[in-house]
């Protein structure tokens, strides 16, 4: 690891392995204290780390009444329902499968008829908390933590931002066009997501590889928003095989 970057690197094998060791360290916590507050993202990444926490509500009935969560990001212009809004994914993915109260989950609402209003509260809630207690973050092949694209400023709060060209053709996976993928949406900023107490970032796949090897080479930069996670105190990057294969076998992580 690079001189004066505090960031942990937990190796696993495969991106199920990643989702078994990020779902047991939530369950740890969720276990430990009850009232966790657990900021959440959305994407491709987290999806099997969900799949292992609904299955273990199921068989073990760990139960999520007490835990209030918190989410990244949310597209502007999308309904709850609409099957590509980040509420839709949470609720299939996670909130109908285990019992916490709807009440108890935050996500931005990207129809708010008054978006600053909207960012103004959702910043004033994680205050209110002093930040989350665990953050679930992926990486964009951009570097973007959230929404937040290359050059957002490292104090950013939540904020509406544009999405990035890259970003929108990353995620026309989801949507049946480029057309449709929202332009705009409602993200924390990096200060709100650094004011958490801990972070957990994922990254699978060869597509993050070249990120990763960034992330962990290059120095603090705008042009580069994961980069500000270096000047957190706790913060553990979990990636696979293939997303640190742009590493020599012995260079750094020795498997
Ligand atoms: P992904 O997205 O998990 O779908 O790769 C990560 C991100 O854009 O933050």
């Amino acid at each position: 690891m690079k001189e004066g970057i505090k960031m942990k690197i937990v190796k696993v094998k495969d991106y199920d392995e990643l989702c078994q060791w990020t779902a047991k360290q939530i369950l740890q916590k969720v276990r430990q204290d009850k009232k966790l507050h657990l900021g959440l993202a959305t994407g491709s990444t987290p999806e099997g780390v969900y799949q292992y926490l609904a299955e273990d509500h199921r068989k073990n009935k760990t139960s999520y009444r007490q835990v209030f969560t918190y989410n990244l990001d949310e597209y502007v212009g999308l309904s709850a329902d609409h099957p590509n809004s980040y509420h839709y994914y949470m609720n299939q993915h996670l909130f109908q499968k285990i019992d916490i109260p709807e009440s108890h989950t935050h996500i931005p609402n990207g129809l708010a008829k008054d978006l600053s209003a909207e960012c103004e509260q959702y910043e004033a809630l994680i205050d209110q908390i002093n930040g989350v207690d665990l953050q679930i973050l992926g990486i964009g092949t951009n570097g973007h933590i959230g929404f937040n694209e290359p050059g957002t400023l490292f104090g950013s709060h939540t904020q509406v931002v544009e999405l990035a060209p890259s970003t929108r053709k990353d995620n026309q996976r989801f949507f049946d066009s480029l057309d449709d993928v929202p332009t705009h949406a409602i993200t924390m900023g990096i200060a709100t997501i650094l004011k958490s107490k801990q972070i957990f970032l994922l990254a699978t796949g060869e597509h993050k590889a070249n990120i990763i090897k960034r992330l962990i080479t290059e120095n603090v930069s705008q042009d580069l928003p994961a980069s500000a996670l270096k000047l957190h105190r706790n913060v553990t990057i979990v990636a696979d095989h293939a997303a640190l294969s742009q590493f020599d076998k012995d260079e750094v992580f020795g498997f």
